[in-house]
């Protein structure tokens, strides 16, 4: 097999996230404190965070010498050899890290493999509850040997809407605003806290969509496979890719209406 083919990836991006789950679930156990703040106060870095993505570079310098790797806490790493690599790995060790830190069973590992600049193959796991969500591009996106279909809902006044706030008080202010403005335009919202597992739940259904601004190409590179291939559109406002300023995963009907509310209400405006 291709040693850069999707399944490949996904096979060690699987292996990687299960050991890495593990250790993030046995530091839990051992207990949580904040070792530093980022972009905020509340934006924090627990020891685990850190020693998860240690643990998931080292595994993949091991396995995959020649690739790249992007991870929340350390940032970018270029390959040992001095080629070009057309693998880069994409990692969040501990998304969700908030609903980490204080036990709510809602946070994530979250590994994606990127090839040529596409991604190609992810898993996202839950810390917690072992859960495990994988998709490669053309594949499919499954769980538990289960084929993953998104719902089909049609009607934005019967849609079930997760989305999420930044760290930053002026743009949550925004983000508040928009959510406002949209409530009495769809069934209900949900705020779980953690990017990556609200879209692997939208991939199943468990709610219809999922909407958020300011998600970093780490929290949603994975979980975005994951919704797309289970038959979500995945996109950002006007035609633009899913990144910073927006990404939208929504059932084929609704993206549109959810699209053209949030335009509305400048959901990506703001700071
Ligand atoms: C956060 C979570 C949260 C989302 C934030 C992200 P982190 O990631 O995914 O649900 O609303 O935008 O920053 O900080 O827990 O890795």
């Amino acid at each position: 097999m291709d040693r850069s083919s999707a399944p490949e990836l996904l096979d060690i991006a699987v292996e990687v996230a299960r050991n890495a789950a593990d250790t993030a679930y046995r530091m839990r156990a051992e207990g949580v404190s904040v070792t530093a703040t980022k972009s905020t106060v509340t934006d924090v870095v627990t020891a685990a965070d850190r020693a998860v993505e240690r643990q998931i570079s080292d595994a993949l310098r091991r396995l995959r010498p020649d690739d790249a790797m992007l991870g929340e806490e350390y940032g970018a790493a270029q390959p040992g050899s001095d080629a070009p690599a057309r693998v880069r790995w994409i990692v969040d060790p501990i998304d969700g890290t908030v609903n980490y830190l204080y036990g709510l069973p809602h946070s994530a590992v979250s590994i994606a493999a990127e090839v040529d600049g596409e991604v190609v193959a992810g898993v996202v796991r839950n810390i917690h509850t072992g859960e495990e969500w994988t998709a490669t591009l053309g594949g499919g996106a499954w769980r538990d040997g289960r084929r993953l279909r998104c719902s089909a809902e049609t009607d934005l006044g019967q849609t079930l809407v997760i989305t999420g706030f930044g760290y930053d008080p002026a743009r949550r202010a925004h983000q508040a605003r928009v959510v406002a403005e949209l409530i009495p335009h769809v069934r209900d919202i949900r705020r779980l806290g953690a990017a990556a597992i609200d879209l692997c739940l939208v991939a199943e259904g468990r709610a219809d969509a999922y909407y958020e601004k300011g998600l970093a190409a780490w929290d949603q590179a994975a979980g975005a496979l994951v919704a797309a291939e289970a038959g979500l559109r995945v996109g950002g406002l006007g035609g633009r890719a899913p990144g910073p300023d927006m990404v939208i995963a929504a059932p084929p009907a609704i993206f549109a209406p959810l699209h053209d509310r949030l335009v509305d209400l400048d959901a990506d405006g703001g700071p």
